[in-house]
Parts: C-alpha cells; sequence; structure tokens
C-alpha cells in the first residue's frame, strides 16, 4: 500500500515537524529507543545519530518501507524490523518512544497510548506527532469522492485517519502517569509542481483509498479528485500554498 518513492516527493516538509518534536525531547543517554511507524527510515538513523551508545529500533508494518529503509546499510545499533506498533514488543523497556506521522493511522488512542506507555522505562519519553488536518478542504473533497456512489460500496470500509484533541492527549496520558508537553502547530507550505496537493495526498492520506480502489477506479478517483482540489488550492507562480496543522505531544513517565 506504501509507496516510499511518493512518499519522500515532500520530504523537507514531512520532516520538519520531526525535527520540532526531537527538540522537546530531553534524554541524555538512552539504552533503547524505537521510532513506530519508521517508513523509510530515514528519521530513525538521525535518532541512532543523536544517541549514538543506544540501541535504536525502526518498526513499520509495510514491507515495502522496511525493505526502502534496510537498502542502505544501518549502522549496528540500529535495526529495522517488520511489525504492527501496538502489538510489538520492545526487547527492553524503552528509554525514548518516537512516533512521528503514525499513530493517526491506528484506532482507538485511549487503548493505543496504553500500549504504548506501557513498552517505556522508568523516566521514559513517548513523544509523537500526529497530523492534525482532518477537517481541510483536501481531506473534506476526499470524503466528498469517497461518498460517490460509484466509490462508496468499496470504501465504506477503508478508515479514515484521525486524531485526539491536545486536551484528550493530555487527560489520557496523565491518567496513565505521564506528564505531558502537547501542542499544534500549523505550517503553511508552499507546495512546487503540478497538482501539488493530489501529489501531497497521494504519498499518504490517499493510500488506503488507492490500494482498495485497484489502478482502474484509482485513477477514476484521482480525476474526480483532481479539478476539486485545483479550485480549492489555486497554484500561483510561487506555488500551490497548503496549510497544515500537525499536533505534537511529549510525555515522560513519572510512575
Ligand atoms: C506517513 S508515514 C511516516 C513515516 C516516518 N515516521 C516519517 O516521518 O517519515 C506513516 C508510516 O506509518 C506506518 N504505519 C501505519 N500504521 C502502522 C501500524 N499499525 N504499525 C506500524 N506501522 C504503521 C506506515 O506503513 C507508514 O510507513
Amino acid at each position: 500500500m506504501w509507496d516510499p518513492t511518493q512518499y519522500s516527493h515532500f520530504r523537507d516538509e514531512r520532516k520538519r515537524p520531526f525535527f520540532e518534536l526531537l527538540m522537546r525531547v530531553d534524554v541524555d543517554a538512552p539504552r533503547h529507543v524505537a521510532d513506530l511507524g519508521c517508513g523509510t527510515g530515514d528519521l530513525t538513523r538521525v535518532l541512532a545519530g543523536r544517541w549514538k551508545d543506544a540501541r535504536v529500533y525502526g518498526v513499520d508494518s509495510s514491507d515495502a518501507m522496511v525493505e526502502e529503509a534496510r537498502r542502505r546499510p544501518p549502522p549496528e545499533s540500529l535495526r529495522f524490523e517488520v511489525a504492527d506498533l501496538a502489538g510489538w514488543q520492545p526487547p527492553a523497556p524503552l528509554d525514548v518512544l518516537v512516533s512521528n506521522a503514525a499513530l493517526h493511522w491506528v484506532p482507538d488512542h485511549g487503548a493505543l497510548l496504553k500500549q504504548l506507555a506501557a513498552k517505556l522505562a522508568p523516566d521514559g519519553v513517548l513523544a509523537f506527532q500526529v497530523p492534525a488536518n482532518f477537517e481541510a478542504p483536501s481531506h473534506r473533497l476526499i470524503d466528498d469522492v469517497r461518498a460517490l456512489p460509484r466509490f462508496a460500496p468499496k470504501l465504506e470500509s477503508v478508515r479514515r485517519g484521525h486524531a485526539e484533541t491536545l486536551a484528550t492527549y493530555e487527560a489520557l496520558l496523565s491518567g496513565l502517569g505521564l506528564t505531558v508537553d502537547a501542542w499544534e502547530t500549523a505550517y503553511l507550505h508552499v507546495l512546487p509542481g503540478e497538482d501539488a496537493v493530489l501529489q501531497w495526498l497521494m504519498g499518504t492520506t490517499l493510500r488506503p483509498v488507492l490500494s482498495a480502489l485497484g489502478p482502474e477506479e484509482g485513477r477514476g478517483f484521482l480525476d474526480t479528485l483532481k479539478p476539486l482540489l485545483r479550485q480549492a488550492y489555486p497554484k500561483h507562480e510561487r506555488g500551490t500554498p497548503y496549510l497544515f496543522t500537525r499536533r505534537f505531544v511529549v510525555a515522560r513517565r513519572v510512575r
């Protein structure tokens, strides 16, 4: 379902929130670090570079992403694995658990955060970033096209990503005995290229939709969506402005 090349199209825009998240992770010498939903693993390598003495685990459920992550031999301290992030068991309690732009694909964040917090060592840090753009015109237009009779039957069971509010994340995690630092940032990306917002969405949000539809119907879906996106996000000489909001949480286990 995942396509590493399409995902890497807007690499710089997608990378920035990871570094802004990491800036708030104040851990000196962790022994075990995980990146859950690591994708192509470029950012997992950043973790291995920051904490050279730690064992670092990059975990992703997509064979294609993990294959891409392993293409360049990782340093000895870093291991990539194919696994579901919620069920994955670390070999030892984690001092740092990072997840960048992945948890929104997993349902029931109440249950999920419980599972993730249980993987932490005492004083361990859980740091995640999730897109919070689900009410943006781009996502609303995807919903409209999904609802058309020619697509709806095949897409009924295809999940839409979701994120909880910052207040809900704070309440859930403090209830689990963690202290919480949570914030939201809106990025105004000015995307280069033709049909840039469609290209952006094809790297992430549209993956499950296109995978459920198959090549021919998938093309029909994109042909229907394209003019709607062009109208909602006009292209200028400088590029296509696309406002994108993300939520960040850094939580430390205190008991
Ligand atoms: C948008 S990409 C982010 C990749 C990487 N964290 C980054 O920031 O470049 C989302 C990744 O989450 C992975 N993913 C989604 N659901 C998952 C799950 N339940 N378990 C493990 N990985 C999952 C996908 O396979 C995909 O590689």
